[in-house]
């Protein structure tokens, strides 16, 4: 089968073509190197193209499937209309280009289009958009919607992704591994003060997962990608000085942005992937970050 992995020099992309390779699939990464890094590449044996997604381009070949990871990734990007540009361009190509292939679409959405909306979040809920961001992934979704019953598409609403192959996303990087930098430096790791806000933290392994089980999705469909398990910083610390062998207490501080723009708590509702893609999450929070924590300094 041959994939087209779009955004594969970034975080979760990379981890995908790098498991679609071993899986035995025929892989070609584009990526405009926005915010990835060849390094996530330095293991793929598969075609590189660098193009730019949002923009007209020319991309020979036949893709069975295409995985839409590209996007500006930063919520706090700095210009607003770009991201929904950029975000939103790039996916009308895509769409298109998956057209054109008879191509089956997964696309990676974002929780962050439920902003402080109600937990456990569920997909149908009123959307609570809050960064620039979430509204491009919220357009995105709406036109997908309008081809479910046209083509195989599949949008994934990932939460919070932590795991191998992110530390070139530097401020947007996950708290597992800004709070470890922190710990591995010998600083106590700073979080907002309190530290009760809670996230869904979803291994990469996992979502990898749930991605590449979209391609036998039920039918065409839009679901969210967490553990359903919302974790405080609080605790977060603990399961790293745990992994770690260290006992650093957190450092709080007030938060530097508009609360508003800031998710307080996270916690996907997880049954329609469970019902639409068959995917569960695998690891728990405490293994995880175990094995990612042996993966960044051995
Ligand atoms: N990591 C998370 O926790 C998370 C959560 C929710 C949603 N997502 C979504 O998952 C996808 C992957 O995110 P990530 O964490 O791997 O981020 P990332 O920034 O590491 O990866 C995005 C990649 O897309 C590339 N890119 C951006 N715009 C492009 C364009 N126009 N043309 C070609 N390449 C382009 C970047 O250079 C980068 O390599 C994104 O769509 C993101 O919105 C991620």
């Amino acid at each position: 089968m041959k994939c087209l992995v779009t955004g594969g020099a970034g975080f979760i992309g990379s981890n995908l073509a790098l498991e679609l390779e071993k899986l035995g699939y025929e892989v070609t990464v584009v990526d405009n190197f926005i915010s990835g890094s060849e390094n996530n590449l330095k293991d793929f044996k598969g075609k590189f193209i660098e193009l730019d997604a949002s923009k007209e381009f020319k991309l020979d070949g036949k893709f069975d499937v295409i995985f839409h990871q590209a996007a500006i990734t930063d919520p706090r990007f700095g210009d607003d209309n770009e991201t929904i540009r950029a975000n939103v361009d790039g996916f009308k190509n895509i769409l298109n280009l998956a057209i054109k292939n008879n191509a089956k679409l997964i696309y990676a959405s974002t929780a962050n289009l439920y902003g402080n909306g109600p937990v456990p979040m569920k997909e149908g809920q009123e959307k609570d958009i809050i960064t620039a961001y979430g509204k491009s992934k919220l357009m995105m979704d709406e036109i997908a919607e309008r081809y479910f019953d046209k083509m195989h598409i599949v949008g994934l609403r990932y939460f919070n992704v932590f795991g191998p192959r992110e530390a070139h996303k530097g401020r947007p990087a996950s708290m597992v591994y800004h709070l470890s930098r922190q710990i591995k430096g010998g600083k106590n790791p700073r979080i907002f003060k309190g530290g009760e806000q809670k996230r869904d933290h979803i291994y990469v392994r996992d979502a990898v997962e749930a991605t590449i089980k979209a391609i036998n999705a039920k039918k065409s469909c839009i679901v969210n990608v967490g553990t359903g398990i919302a974790t405080d910083f609080n605790e977060l610390i603990k399961v790293l000085n745990g992994a770690l062998g260290t006992n650093f207490e957190p450092e709080y501080f007030d938060m530097p942005y508009e609360q508003k723009t800031y998710q307080g708590n996270t916690q996907a509702d997880t049954k329609n992937a469970e019902k639409f893609l068959g995917f569960k999450a695998k690891w728990k929070l405490k293994d995880a970050v175990k094995d990612y924590m042996r993966w960044l300094y051995g």
